[in-house]
């Protein structure tokens, strides 16, 4: 036996060694793609070790799942030097209100008993290209742009990129760059008449005087509902009958932060603890029959399957999508 173990231990040491040359030659070249500049050795030697650290964990994973143990796949992305607490620091930003006004709940049509099997509005020209929050945490307004981007271009055949950055500056409710809700951006819209275009209001990342101008309007809001809180039944029926979906999500585990592709889920999702803003723009099954909401988010097209992520459906309510779900009336 002990000449079999020497020879595995050789192998091993080799396997290790390249790895270690290889992941030299990988660092190198994923700063290179991610144009990331370091403030001297100390900052880049924290940083390697935290990539390193999650490159050997997507390889855990992925390994993983080539076994079957898993419905998605992970990769390295731009977020590859961040820890997932600072991810969650830095770029999530939903504050879940106290009280909600019940109201503004939706109410479910049973008659609604004819689903489609699957909806992407994507396909229908609903939904605007993936874009970047930065490190601010305006996720909020960029789902509730989204949702409104969806209404505008369902009434009216455009699809107009509207502006987040007019959200951030101007929802007092909210906290602009420090955080916000969904339908505290609806209210708004409403209260001030429309929102102006991504054109009129470019986005900055962060937090600036309010400066609306109602000659850059490009869309109004009505009012608002909201999905009762836990039901993804009602969020299916929602998505069917109005468009894309503000929804809240836990978007804090590493699993999230470096999904690639499949249907995400991790049992350590807390759908008790919603701190993240995305857009579900639709929903459906794969071949194996694993169910899923097509969600869009915000951290560029870098991450996720371009911008996009697929988490699972009817799963026990994975991670809260149905939680905290509202759209606007236009
Ligand atoms: C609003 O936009 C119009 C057209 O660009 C401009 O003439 C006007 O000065 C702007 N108003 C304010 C308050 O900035």
């Amino acid at each position: 036996m002990l000449p079999c173990v020497c020879v595995l231990l050789l192998v091993a040491s080799a396997l290790a060694h390249l790895d270690e040359a290889t992941l030299d030659a990988q660092w190198d070249q994923w700063k290179v793609t991610h144009r990331k500049e370091y403030n001297g050795l100390d900052e880049e030697g924290i940083r390697r070790a935290i990539w390193e650290k999650n490159m050997r964990m997507i390889e855990a994973h992925n390994q993983e799942s080539a076994l079957g143990m898993h419905s998605y796949e992970m990769g390295m992305n731009h977020l590859g030097d961040m820890t997932s607490e600072e991810v969650a620091e830095k770029m999530t930003g939903l504050q879940v209100p106290m009280n909600s006004d019940r109201s503004f709940t939706m109410a479910l049509d049973d008659k609604v008993s004819k689903l489609p099997k699957s909806i992407d509005y994507r396909r229908k020209g609903m939904v605007s290209p993936v874009k970047n929050q930065g490190s601010c945490g305006s996720c909020w307004a960029f789902s509730s742009a989204g949702a409104l981007e969806g209404q505008l271009a369902k009434k009216t055949g455009q699809l107009i990129d509207l502006s987040p950055q007019n959200l951030v500056d101007c929802v007092k409710e909210n906290d602009g760059c420090g955080g916000g809700y969904m339908t505290n951006a609806f209210k708004y819209v409403e209260e001030n008449g429309g929102i102006d275009s991504e054109e009129a209001y470019p986005y900055f990342g962060q937090d600036q005087p309010c400066r609306y101008n109602s000659s850059g309007m490009a869309a109004q809001c009505k009012s608002y509902k909201e999905i009762p809180v836990g039901d993804e039944h009602a969020l299916t029926v929602a998505l069917f009958k109005v468009g894309p979906i503000s929804v809240g999500i836990d978007a804090t585990l590493s699993s999230f932060q470096f999904y690639q592709k499949g249907v995400y889920y991790d049992r350590n999702c807390n759908k008790d603890d919603i701190n993240h803003a995305v857009l579900a723009v639709g929903y459906g099954v794969t071949p194996k029959m694993k169910k899923y909401w097509i969600v869009k988010n915000s951290w560029s097209e870098s991450w996720g399957n371009k911008g996009y992520i697929l988490m699972a459906r009817n799963r026990g309510n994975a991670c809260g999508i149905a939680n905290l779900a509202s759209y606007p009336i236009m």
